[in-house]
C-alpha cells in the first residue's frame, strides 16, 4: 500500500512536469519505491524520458563500477529499469585523483543550472541524518565531504562482506541544499527509526537531529509505517489532519495542484 502512495507522488510530479528534476536517495528504504516505479514503467504508466536526477550522496574512495557505490546501486535498482537518460542522472562522484573538496561547489552549480530539485526523496538514519549529514552538521551546510559516524558505519556494515573495504567518507548534499528542493518526500519504516522520526517531526530544530531542519520547509510529506510512527506524541492529530486533507484533495485536486 505504502509503496503505491510513494510512487503516486512521483508520478503526479511527472504528470505536472515531465521534465521534473528529482533528488534520489539510496539505502534500503526507497527500494520499494524504485521497484514500484519500475513496474509502472514496464506497464507503460510512467516515463522518466525527460526527467533528470541528482542523488543525495556518494562514497569517497570507491569507483562507480564498485557494486557498493551509490552509482552502482542506482543503476541496478532504478536507472537501468526505467527510461531515464543516463546523461541526466547525477551523483556527487569524485573521480580518482581529483580533490574531493571541489566536487561540492560543482554539484551545487549543476543542480542550480538544472533549475533546482522539484521533488527530493529522503530516508532518515537512526541518528536522524538525512543524506550523510550526520548529527552536528551545520543546518546551512552545502554539498561537501563528510566523515561518517561510527553509528552510521555500523548500520551500513550489514551491506559489506567481512574484509570488504567500507568507505568512511562521503560527499553529500548539505542540509541547505536539501532544503532548497521544492518538495520533499521522506520515507521511514521500522522501529529502529522511531526515535529519529520523533526528532524530525516533534523535536527541537537542532543540528543533533539533522532531519529536524525539515520543520522549516514548507512542503514535506512524511510517509511512515506503524513502527516508525510509534513514538509520535501527536499521532492521533496527524491521522485526523490526514483525513481532512484527503477530503480537501478529493474535492479540489491533488498534492501538486497548488503550484
Ligand atoms: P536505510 O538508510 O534506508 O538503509 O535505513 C537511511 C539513511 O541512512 O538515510
Amino acid at each position: 500500500m505504502q509503496k503505491a502512495v510513494e510512487a503516486a507522488l512521483v508520478e503526479a510530479m511527472l504528470r505536472v512536469k515531465p521534465r521534473a528534476v528529482f533528488g534520489f536517495a539510496t539505502g534500503s528504504t526507497p527500494i520499494a519505491l524504485y521497484r514500484r516505479l519500475a513496474e509502472r514503467h514496464r506497464a507503460g504508466k510512467v516515463s522518466f524520458r525527460d526527467a533528470a536526477s541528482f542523488n543525495l550522496d556518494e562514497y569517497l574512495g570507491i569507483t562507480p563500477d564498485n557494486p557498493q557505490s551509490y552509482r552502482a546501486y542506482m543503476q541496478r535498482e532504478f536507472f537501468d529499469q526505467v527510461d531515464i537518460d543516463p546523461a541526466n542522472t547525477h551523483l556527487p562522484e569524485c573521480p580518482p585523483g581529483e580533490d574531493p573538496q571541489r566536487i561540492g561547489p560543482r554539484y551545487e552549480t549543476m543542480i542550480r543550472d538544472a533549475g533546482g530539485i522539484d521533488l527530493q526523496v529522503l530516508g532518515i538514519g537512526h541518528n536522524g541524518h538525512i543524506g550523510f549529514n550526520e548529527p552536528s552538521s551545520s543546518l546551512v551546510s552545502r554539498t561537501r565531504v563528510k566523515t561518517l559516524t561510527p553509528r552510521t558505519l555500523e548500520a551500513n556494515s550489514r551491506l559489506f562482506e567481512d574484509g570488504e573495504y567500507q568507505p568512511r567518507l562521503a560527499i553529500t548534499m548539505g542540509i541547505a541544499t536539501i532544503m532548497e528542493a521544492r518538495r520533499i518526500l521522506l520515507l521511514a519504516t521500522g522501529d529502529a527509526k522511531a526515535t529519529a522520526v520523533a526528532g524530525l517531526v516533534e523535536g527541537p530544530v537542532t543540528a543533533m537531529c539533522p532531519a529536524s531542519a525539515l520543520q522549516l520547509h514548507e512542503r514535506v510529506t512524511v510517509l511512515l509505517d506503524e513502527a516508525a510512527a510509534a513514538q509520535l506524541r501527536y499521532r492521533e492529530y496527524y491521522d485526523l489532519a490526514n483525513r481532512e486533507n484527503r477530503a480537501l484533495k478529493d474535492r479540489f485536486g491533488d498534492f501538486y495542484a497548488a503550484d
